[in-house]
């Protein structure tokens, strides 16, 4: 009898969602990945997606409690970010997630997650250590450069630049309303949002 209430009433086969696509922000602390991933989201939301935002800042105060910044912690990190990602990418969600995430091959795993179900859009926020350490919005690189936190994103840890990312971004010469438009034109090229009417 309990069988009946877990039926589904359509095979797994009978139902595609579709159109779920996750825009993936990698960069530098203090590159702009936040910024303009909350400048992106609103025009997906305004042209009818659910938009779901996987931040790391936020996502280290929940989902990745606990985790630190050896390799293996920001490896494990992605990997959920990654996983949740394609959760939200099977269901039709536009999913935009923003953390450093430093490595070729761990940014190659979240994409492989996602790509099950959906696009995977790289958008590699490009900023150079010395520009995000002028800016240094939360005191960050000083305490790195003063040695007082060790295994700093572009200080004294790695951050590998993506080989071949979908949508370039260099905020040094690129105002971040003018990024976000470049994304969402990469995502109307794509085929993956529709064409917007502009003013
Ligand atoms: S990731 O490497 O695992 O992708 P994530 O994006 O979640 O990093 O978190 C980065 C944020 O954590 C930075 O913006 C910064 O505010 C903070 N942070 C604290 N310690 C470090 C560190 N050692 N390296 C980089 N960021 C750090």
């Amino acid at each position: 009898m309990t069988e009946h209430i877990y039926a589904h009433d359509h095979p797994e086969s009978d139902r595609v969602r579709g159109g779920g696509f996750t825009l993936w922000f990698t960069g530098l602390s203090g590159s702009g990945k936040s910024t303009i991933a909350h400048l992106v989201g609103p025009e997906l939301d305004r042209r009818g997606h659910f938009v779901e935002y996987l931040d790391g800042d936020t996502v280290r105060t929940r989902l990745s409690k606990g985790l630190g910044f050896s390799k293996e912690d920001r490896d494990t990190n992605i990997e959920r970010i990654g996983w949740v990602a394609s959760r939200i990418t099977r269901q039709g969600g536009a999913v935009i997630a923003a953390a450093i995430s430093p490595y070729e091959e761990t940014r190659a795993k979240a994409r492989g997650l996602v790509e099950e179900f959906g696009s995977f859009v790289e958008v590699y926020v490009k900023a150079s250590v010395d520009e995000c350490a002028r800016r240094d919005v939360n005191g960050l690189y000083a305490k790195a450069f003063a040695g007082e936190i060790k295994g700093f994103t572009g200080v004294d840890d790695p951050y590998e630049e993506p080989r071949s990312p979908e949508v370039v971004v260099d905020t040094e010469t690129t105002e971040p309303e003018e990024a976000a438009a470049l994304v969402i034109a990469k995502l109307e090229t794509l085929g993956l949002i529709a064409a917007g009417v502009r003013a």
